[in-house]
């Protein structure tokens, strides 16, 4: 090998070379790296993640949509959404599967597809209630190390980089103003068929980054080691060139 091939070579760090660090990531995850993407409620985590995974060939783990599943399972069984014996076995009889979807993840509850369900406004409504509760996050991100842990995966949320996989290869903190989330989350609400004004969905929006950021266990949370990136004014095109960038830096 030329002396001047590697970083190695030129007596710089080892793993400053795009190849060893690619290497190092194999041999810990045969499928590839892990992205953890965070971030508020509409920051275009879950577009971004569908884009990046694509044009990586990985899959996409959308933790969001198992917080909503159990509160879909919470309001159907009439499970109140604190600790006790009712929710422990709600949390233990969990049939919770997850496909990859053409326009997202698959989800089901018991074999039903609940995809639509963790979508309705009574969910999104209760959902940071559930997912502030230790034994559902405990249940969560044991299923979500799980799914995630062999690499080759996007994984978006709230606490992914902080607290689901603390030693993923890339941590993206992905952000955006109040406004402009509002707006977005408007307009996907409105292709799903569910209605509501600028100011409600300010409102909701606001309301579900105060209680996701302030809640005891593992709350939202931006990893000292993550890049933050405001897409305010970026398109999506930029920002996923960009991550995918990093990825691929980072051994993608
Ligand atoms: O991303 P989303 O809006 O679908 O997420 C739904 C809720 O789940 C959100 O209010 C916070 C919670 N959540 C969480 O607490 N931790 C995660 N890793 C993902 C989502």
């Amino acid at each position: 090998m030329a002396a001047d091939e590697t970083g190695a070579a030129r007596g710089d760090r080892p793993d400053a070379d795009p190849r060893v660090r690619r290497a190092a990531a194999l041999a810990r995850r045969p499928r590839g790296i892990v992205v953890a993407i965070d971030g508020p409620a509409g920051a275009g985590k879950s577009t971004t993640a569908r884009a990046v995974a694509a044009r990586l060939g990985y899959a996409v783990l959308d933790t969001g949509a198992m917080y909503r599943a159990v509160t879909v399972a919470a309001l159907r069984a009439n499970v109140p959404p604190r600790e006790g014996p009712a929710l422990d076995a709600l949390l233990a009889g969990l049939e919770l599967a997850l496909e990859p979807g053409p326009s997202g993840t698959i989800v089901r509850l018991g074999g039903a597809d609940v995809t639509d369900a963790i979508r309705a406004p009574d969910v999104t409504a209760a959902v940071s209630a559930v997912s502030a509760l230790a034994s559902v996050r405990r249940a969560m991100v044991e299923l979500q190390r799980k799914l995630g842990e062999a690499g080759g995966v996007v994984v978006e949320g709230r606490d992914i980089g902080t607290v689901v996989f603390p030693d993923a290869e890339l941590k993206i903190f992905l952000d955006a103003e109040l406004d402009e989330r509002a707006r977005r989350r408007g307009r996907d609400l409105e292709t799903a068929g569910h209605g509501a004004s600028a100011d409600e969905i300010a409102r909701d929006l606001a309301r579900r980054d105060a209680t996701d950021s302030s809640r005891a266990v593992s709350p939202l949370a931006r990893a000292a080691d993550a890049v933050w990136v405001d897409t305010t004014s970026l398109s999506l095109d930029l920002q996923v060139d960009e991550i995918l960038r990093l990825a691929r830096e980072r051994g993608a």
